[in-house]
């Protein structure tokens, strides 16, 4: 690690010679020991890019790595960060129901927009394709982003209205999976389960769909989810893509209460007939977690079928270590106050540390890929959730620059100071 530390300092005042006219005038060390302070990261010149390093250590070629973005990311200064070390991305909000395909306005009850608005979100898809990048879908159905046209219906009579959600439900998802058929996965449901740790009724009832589903009296509210893969999946045979991964994606698997309610969704879609081929695990993590944890996500994924997969679909990792009751408050307290613009160097070092032994958990057959929600501390969504505050979650920094985090995953000699 000092090794390579002092690897890089070298590398570093070759180049700066080298651009002063051949190295011939005599090198003059820098003062004390000579070699940079243990603090000092390797230039940002000498990073390798994330995706090679990472096909490298699982031996998987082109493994998807990823990073959610919004449009602006394909113009503007993070567009050659994508380009070199990302080999997926996901649209952080352009592909979301609300986006996608609003209700018509002042219309009662709600009508959906005349069509679908597919300008944003083709943004991010061109972009891909033209760079030769992978595309994963989020989300057809989740309880955040649900237009209220999707629910409307004839509430006194429950085969009806079953069939006018189906109809909905139908029309939504095959508009969105017809026009991006390249999408190697698709979160089709996002974050249906409760978070009531080992619930008798696994799903969460705050939900626009569960609540839609309660009115049949014959049916468990969460039949939706199995309603949403079967589409899905006839959507899916009708394009030319079979190797499209239809998954349900859920936070906080690394609890083990939560966990248990999202591996009995998977097993009512399965015990449904209904295809689903693996969990996403968004991995909202913050510094302290137990990386045992979220190999145990993996492994009870595995467990239920050799033919699930695993994706990480959202990795982050806060500076803070908040209490559980921070989330549902949103203030400080409980929330841990603002360590400001510059955060100290035991957090990024702990964050660092951490960051490396989850890419380690990662490296096993069944994870099949890996996308951070954002490319850069610059712009995360964890600057004003769970409260407004500075983060730091990334590999890269607010300049754009590879953090301690991104050495420490990219290279195994590197320690942190
Ligand atoms: C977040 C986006 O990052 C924000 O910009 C937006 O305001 C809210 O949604 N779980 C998910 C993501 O599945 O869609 C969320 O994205 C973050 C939590």
């Amino acid at each position: 690690m000092m090794r390579k530390v002092l690897f890089g300092a070298a590398m570093a005042a070759v180049m700066f010679l080298a651009g002063c006219g051949g190295g011939d005038e005599p090198f003059t060390p820098p003062p004390g020991n000579g070699g940079p302070p243990p603090s000092q990261l390797p230039s940002p010149s000498t990073a390798p890019a994330l995706k090679a390093s990472l096909a490298a250590k699982f031996g998987v070629v082109n493994f998807p790595i990823g990073a959610a973005i919004e449009p602006a990311s394909t113009l503007n200064a993070d567009a050659p960060l994508l380009l070199k070390h990302f080999s997926s991305i996901t649209a952080e909000n352009a592909m979301k129901p609300l986006n996608i395909w609003p209700n018509m306005p002042n219309t009662a009850p709600a009508q959906p927009a005349a069509s679908p608005n597919f300008v944003e979100a083709d943004v991010i898809a061109n972009f891909a394709a033209a760079n030769g990048i992978r595309l994963r879908g989020h989300t057809l159905v989740w309880h955040q982003s649900a237009p209220s046209w999707l629910f409307v219906g004839d509430l006194n009579n429950s085969a009806n209205y079953h069939a006018a959600l189906l109809q909905h439900l139908r029309t939504y998802i095959t508009a969105v999976m017809g026009r991006y058929p390249e999408v190697y996965a698709w979160d089709v449901v996002n974050e249906a389960a409760t978070d009531t740790p080992n619930a008798a009724n696994p799903y969460r009832t705050d939900s626009l769909w569960y609540q839609a589903y309660q009115q049949f009296a014959a049916r468990p509210g969460g039949e939706y989810v199995i309603d949403a893969f079967r589409i899905a999946s006839e959507v899916r045979g009708t394009l030319s893509n079979p190797g499209m991964k239809l998954m349900l994606n859920d936070y906080n698997t690394e609890l083990p209460g939560k966990r248990a309610n999202v591996l009995k969704i998977v097993q009512d879609v399965i015990n449904a007939g209904v295809p689903i081929d693996g969990v996403g695990h968004q991995f909202h993590l913050q510094v302290g977690a137990d990386v045992a944890q979220v190999t145990a996500a993996f492994t009870a994924v595995e467990a239920i079928s050799t033919t699930l997969v695993n994706h990480v679909t959202e990795l982050d990792v806060s500076i803070y270590a908040d209490p559980g009751t921070c989330y549902a408050q949103g203030t400080i307290p409980p929330c841990l106050p603002d360590y400001g613009a510059s955060p100290p160097q035991s957090v990024l070092s702990q964050q660092a540390t951490l960051y490396r032994a989850l890419f380690n958990a990662f490296n096993r057959p069944s994870v099949q890929s890996v996308s951070l929600w954002g490319i850069a501390d610059n712009h995360t969504w964890l600057n004003t959730y769970p409260v407004a505050r500075t983060n730091r979650p990334l590999l890269f920094d607010t300049a754009r620059d590879p953090k301690w985090a991104f050495w420490t995953v990219v290279d195994p000699s590197i320690t942190v100071p």
